[in-house]
């Protein structure tokens, strides 16, 4: 229950990023930001069991760890999962396992122009988060319509109906492929306990902050 709480708007929006306009397809290569993040934990997994090989970035060796423990490998070379934005040389690491199918970002405009350079011709870039101050980017549009590039959006709230996504991952969770994100004990509030989960969640690292409201 309380995985499912953390899981929901995540997964589909690492699910809508993955599949939505241009669905991923066994052997892409797919470039994740915020790895070691809710939605792009989701992500990666969900990418690594469809066939496709997932590269994520995050900020930290600490988070590279972290996602050892999800089996992903940090080690540069062809077979690397997950590049440290705190390398000098993150870039060629990216560059040396690219191009990529997919840039999934979720941290505004930081680093547009290296990710849509590490696409493959006929990629897309797709967003699922702004954050006020990175919103705006500058489009080479010439680029753009030679290379086949395509810009893409993922909204999770407000549609109809999910159910066909949590259908799609049920197999990848009832096999173990497909693990739920990291909560710890402590993370867990009761409703009493919103205003200290919400300062939490300003704080933890790679924990979801979870209200429990069962009794
Ligand atoms: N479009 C939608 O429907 C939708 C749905 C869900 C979420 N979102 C949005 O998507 C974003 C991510 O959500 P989440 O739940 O995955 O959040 P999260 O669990 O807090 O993960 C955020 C990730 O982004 C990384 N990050 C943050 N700032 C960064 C920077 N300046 N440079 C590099 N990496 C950075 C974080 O790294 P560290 O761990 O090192 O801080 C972390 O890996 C949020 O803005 C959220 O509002 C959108």
């Amino acid at each position: 229950m309380i995985q499912g709480a953390a899981l929901g708007v995540p997964l589909i929006t690492a699910h809508l990023a993955l599949f939505q306009t241009t669905p991923i397809k066994k052997g892409d290569k797919v470039l994740i930001t915020g790895a070691n993040g809710a939605v792009g934990l989701c992500a990666m997994q969900i990418a690594r069991w469809k066939g496709a090989h997932p590269v994520g970035l995050v900020r930290s060796p600490e988070s590279q760890e972290f996602l050892k423990s999800f089996g992903f490998n940090s080690q540069p070379g062809e077979a690397q999962n997950v590049v440290s934005l705190s390398d000098e040389d993150w870039k060629s690491q990216v560059k040396n396992i690219g191009p990529f199918s997919k840039v999934l970002n979720g941290i505004g405009n930081l680093h547009f122009d290296f990710f849509i350079s590490s696409l493959a011709d006929e990629g897309t870039y797709v967003t699922y988060s702004a954050p006020a101050g990175q919103r705006e980017v500058t489009v080479d549009l010439f680029q753009l319509y030679r290379r086949g590039l395509k810009l893409d959006g993922v909204m999770s709230a407000g549609k109809p109906s999910y159910a066909y996504i949590f259908e799609d991952v049920k197999e990848g969770f009832e096999s173990g492929a497909l693990k739920g994100l990291f909560i710890e004990d402590s993370a867990v509030f009761p409703l009493e306990g919103a205003a200290e989960a919400y300062r939490l969640t300003r704080s933890i690292k790679n924990s979801r902050v979870v209200l429990n409201l069962s009794p």
